[in-house]
């Protein structure tokens, strides 16, 4: 179906959608779209496509998309603002963190900053470090990731990333000080890489004094020369005042955004998870071959010695498929529906000193893992379909093929057809938080 919209509008489709420009001249956050260029825009996602002449667009649209027009260019001011600003500069390398609530425009302002400085200057070198773990733009979910945008883009999901550092978790209240560090290390290595702009986005959660000095860390550690702080009401003033330490310039967030409900978050997540799970086969590898790097699954692959194994097994009267130990820890993994004697384990626990921490065998099904070459570079994503400890081989979904020296276990869990499965009830108020 064939569209035209004046000079000066702004045609905003909501996916899942395709659109092509036809014939006229279309910006999308920045970039000067090309004629006969196909964008697709995703389920949940809006794409303002802002008119400079007369532009015919050919559109296509799936179930529950539309298309209305919008007076004048909904890019706020403040934005192109923030890009000459930023031109200016002549310090390289220049970095940058974006602040913001969630749905805020976070992630479509890191884009437009790219673009115009991509437009301007073909040769300049952006990397883009994405920060948040619940709405990825370029690593897989779960994950904080990088990678450098070498052409305008109109949407960073489809970037790949070039290198990514797995959480495990969608949320960064579970895993704090996880995200600064992974951040942390590829900022640094990004920097190897002589970029002229490292543009740092990050996650939602800006409310409440937790945020906050996560938030504050976060600055911190990174250390930008400024801090976009996207205003979309006054949830980010404390935040604001939080940061009178560094040079923090406030943006607006568009009146013209779109707001996303927790479904609609939670399956543009998994589009992320498709993304990166394409191509993807049941691999099969010894665990002895492998570095595990997990809370639930400790000491997979090491042996106790026969005597301490001997000891545990007969204070727990019983010969579990797995036990290991760490200073203040006993975990072990025992077969699907066997039953453990409570007072054993209380007697356990007296005798050792040690919390004894109990997995049945299937509870690793679908959990969402990251897979690491020898030098610890990220190589994709993976479910774990099986642990098998007879055979002491892991059982993986992933495309991933070569290399794997190390596996992360995380906690978020897929089912077969790469959905979220939702955590049980006792644990729905701690995830409350959205992501
Ligand atoms: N100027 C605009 N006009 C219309 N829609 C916009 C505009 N800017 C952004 N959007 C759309 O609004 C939605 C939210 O924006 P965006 O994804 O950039 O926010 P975010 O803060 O990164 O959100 P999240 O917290 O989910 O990461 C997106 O679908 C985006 O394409
Ligand atoms: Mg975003």
């Amino acid at each position: 179906m064939n569209r035209t919209v004046e000079t000066g509008k702004t045609f905003l489709v909501d996916g899942p959608a395709s659109v092509t420009l036809v014939s006229g001249k279309a910006e999308v956050f920045g970039y000067t779209l090309k004629e006969m260029g196909k964008v697709v825009i995703r389920d949940g996602k809006r794409m303002p496509f802002v008119v400079i002449e007369n532009s015919t667009f050919d559109i296509s649209l799936g179930e529950n998309a539309s298309a209305e027009e919008a007076e004048g260019s909904t890019i706020p001011s403040s934005w192109e603002k923030a890009h000459k600003e930023l031109a200016t500069l002549q310090t390289k390398p220049v970095t940058v963190m974006v602040l913001g609530a969630v749905d805020s425009g976070k992630t479509s302002f890191c884009t437009y900053l790219a673009n115009k400085l991509l437009s301007e200057e073909k040769t300049t070198k952006i990397a883009v470090l994405d920060g948040d773990l619940g709405q990825s733009d370029i690593g897989p979910p779960c994950t904080v990731a990088y990678t450098f945008i070498s052409k305008p883009v109109t949407d960073l999901f489809n970037l790949e990333a070039k290198n990514a550092f797995f959480v495990g978790v969608t949320s960064p209240s579970k895993a704090i000080e996880k995200v600064i560090k992974g951040l942390e290390l590829l900022k640094e290595e990004v920097l190897g890489f002589n970029p002229d702009f490292v543009i740092v986005n990050t996650d939602g959660w800006i409310e409440g004094e937790d945020a906050l000095n996560y938030k504050i860390k976060l600055v911190e550690k990174i250390n930008p020369q400024i801090v976009f702080c996207i205003q979309q009401d006054e949830k980010i003033t404390p935040l604001l005042s939080a940061l009178k330490n560094f040079k923090t310039v406030t943006v607006d967030s568009p009146p013209t955004i779109k707001q996303r409900s927790r479904e609609k978050r939670r399956s543009l997540r998994e589009l992320g998870y498709i993304k990166y799970l394409k191509n993807a086969k049941v691999q099969s590898m010894p665990i002895s071959w492998l570095k595990i790097e997990s809370e639930e699954f400790t000491g997979l692959g090491r042996n106790l010695n026969i005597k301490r194994e001997r000891e545990i097994c007969e204070l727990l009267g019983m010969k579990p498929l797995q036990i290991a130990e760490t200073s203040d820890k006993i975990c072990i993994i025992i077969g699907k529906g066997r039953w453990i004697d409570p007072e054993r384990i209380d007697r356990t626990e007296k005798t050792t000193g040690k919390k004894v921490v109990v997995t049945w065998k299937g509870e690793e099904e679908g959990l969402l893992t990251a897979l690491y070459n020898g030098e610890r570079k990220f190589l994709g994503i993976g479910v774990l379909r099986e642990i098998d400890y007879r055979r002491k081989a892991m059982k993986i979904l992933t495309p991933v093929s070569n290399n794997i020296s190390t596996v992360a276990i995380g906690k978020v869990k897929l089912d077969k057809n790469l959905r979220e499965i939702t955590p049980p009830i006792e644990n729905v108020e701690k995830t409350s938080q959205t992501v």
